[in-house]
């Protein structure tokens, strides 16, 4: 039976035997994962109602199939300056050029993820929103643009929009409406990692760099007391970090809150007091009717007046009376950062090691950090306890064969997952061989794990390290650099079948690697540019080049 308010009804015995159920195509576009969670758990309660969703992955989308489907719904990421999570590039740039298919006919839906401290917040999934009705389709239900807390609001639109998908009752479907049963925390739910954090005690803090070098990267291991989540080597480590006291206390003090214990508590730990956006300023500018502020956005000059200014600073600079329920509204919940994991179960237990490098600057005079890395670095030392929460990445992974080759690049802390996947083919005594790209400033300072590698080359489990340290002399040497100067090689290794893994910097450095890769083809085998990089992209849908960037 249905009932459009979504109120589950009692089953009504079929008069007939059931129809085919409706079809419904889920695509998502996922760089850290939670479009592709959100993708799943739509799909899981789509056909608890009848439907039969199909979930894509943008990095398989063939766009031509898409003017054969009834309904999609795109949940996508944007990602950094407003661009798509890397394996989605491809489709999505076929989908918004000429190539793309109309879609007449086909009810559509869009549910955009981002994050609002970046200055195009959710650019991906407006794009796809507004090309999905150029195409001809159909909007069924609203998009939502959601920041970093998507959860609750994600699942009410999920929710929603299966509704508004959701065809009137005839003979002739078999959709039943019962959206009272959440999504997640069903019956299939014991694969699943738990969704809530777990305490953990830090049982190793190393700084891996000489005291001298200028940067401070903190190896940790924590241990988990009634066992480790099954994590694979690829995975992340979600921790959930706590404000620097000083900045609360500066914000507490600017604001004339400074004697309200339980809004420091909050101010400390589930806030975030740092980032500023234009969301935040409005909310301010909302809350406070400052005039000056208002000012602010109203000139088109807020955008460039947060660029490099925290929250202390908007508070700082228009000072009004500010509630503790202000201060609430004005911030977003102070979301985990993940971190991917550094060691594998087999050789580690029941422990989880990670690398962090802590993020410290100055930008308009005061000094700023990062909140999760200087949580690590400054406040955190041997049997501190810190919330965490396994975040597993099925894009970046250890060859099925052990006996397939691997190549790694991993310049500073993009080093992490391929320390765990050394550990793990040691552990399994994988026949295939293993080559490092590893780059860092100086080779005295800032060569982490050096001993470690050291060991691995003498026991096998790594066969080559290259390595690239950008300011042991005057120019730059970067591990592209190195790339380059082994391109011969390195095709070899790929030619014969060898996976390629590419981990740290999104902005620049996984770009500039992949542009090197794509430059070997190239020079090795005498191909034009867009045959190398065919070839190259051919590798990335083999998921042969795999990438776990930030
Ligand atoms: P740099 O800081 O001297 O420029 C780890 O942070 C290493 O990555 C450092 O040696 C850093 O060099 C280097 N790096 C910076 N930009 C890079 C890029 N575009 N490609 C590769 N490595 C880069």
């Amino acid at each position: 039976g249905l009932d459009a308010s979504g109120t589950p009804q009692a089953a009504a015995v079929p008069a007939a035997p059931p129809k085919a159920a409706e079809p419904l195509t889920i695509l998502f576009a996922s760089e850290s994962g939670n479009s592709e969670t959100l993708a799943n758990d739509m799909a899981k309660l789509a056909r608890k109602n009848g439907f039969k969703p199909k979930v894509v992955d943008f990095a398989d989308l063939e766009i031509a199939s898409l003017a054969k489907e009834k309904r999609i719904v795109a949940i996508a990421a944007t990602w950094g300056e407003g661009e798509p999570p890397a394996r989605a590039v491809r489709a999505y740039n076929e989908l918004m050029g000429d190539g793309a298919p109309r879609l007449d006919g086909v009810s559509f839906g869009v549910l955009s993820l981002g994050d609002t401290s970046y200055a195009e917040f959710c650019a991906i999934g407006k794009a796809l929103d507004a090309r999905f009705e150029a195409l001809g389709g159909t909007r069924a239900h609203e998009r939502a643009d959601l920041d970093l807390d998507f959860e609750t609001p994600a699942a009410a639109w999920i929710k929603d929009t299966l509704k508004a998908l959701t065809p009137p009752p005839s003979a002739d479907n078999v959709v039943a409406v019962d959206f009272a049963a959440r999504a997640a925390g069903d019956e299939d739910e014991e694969a699943e990692p738990s969704r809530e954090p777990r305490v953990v005690e830090v049982i190793d803090h190393v700084n891996l760099n000489s005291s001298r070098s200028d940067k401070e990267t903190i190896h940790i291991a924590l241990e988990f007391e009634d066992g480790a989540p099954a994590y694979e080597p690829g995975d992340s480590l979600e921790i959930y970090p706590e404000n620097d006291p000083a900045l609360v206390d500066e914000i507490l003090a600017a604001t004339g809150l400074a004697g309200d214990a339980a809004l420091r508590k909050a101010l400390l730990a589930e806030r975030d007091i740092t980032t500023l956006s234009a969301t935040t300023v409005e909310r301010f500018v909302k809350a406070t009717g400052h005039a000056e502020a208002q000012k602010l956005i109203d000139s088109g000059e807020a955008k460039a007046w947060i660029e490099g200014r925290h929250l202390i600073d908007l508070i700082q600079s228009f000072p009004a009376t500010i509630t503790a329920e202000h201060l609430n509204t004005i911030t977003r919940p102070l979301p985990p950062r993940a971190y991917s994991i550094a060691s594998s179960r087999k050789e580690v237990g029941d422990e989880v090691h990670l690398v962090i490098a802590a993020v410290r600057y100055e930008t308009h005079g005061r000094a700023r950090s990062g909140v999760a890395s200087t949580h690590v670095a400054d406040r955190i030392k041997n049997g501190a306890k810190l919330r965490v929460k396994l975040k597993p990445n099925r894009h970046f992974r250890l060859p099925q064969d052990p006996a397939t080759d691997i190549i790694m690049v991993g310049p500073g802390t993009g080093v992490a997952p391929f320390r765990a996947f050394v550990q793990e083919r040691r552990a399994v005594e994988a026949a295939g061989r293993s080559w490092l790209f590893f780059g860092d400033r100086h080779f005295t300072h800032d060569f982490l794990y050096q001993l470690e590698w050291q060991e691995a080359l003498e026991d096998g489990s790594l066969t080559q390290i290259d390595v690239a340290f950008s300011r042991d002399q005057p120019e730059k040497i970067y591990v592209q650099d190195r790339i380059a100067q082994h391109a011969k090689e390195l095709v070899a290794w790929l030619d014969g079948g060898a996976s390629f893994y590419v981990c740290g910097d999104a902005t620049r450095m996984a770009k500039d690697v992949r542009g090197a890769v794509v430059k070997a083809y190239q020079d090795v085998k005498a191909l034009s540019p867009a045959d190398a990089e065919a070839a190259v992209a051919a590798l990335e849908r083999a998921h042969r080049y795999q990438q776990d960037v930030y």
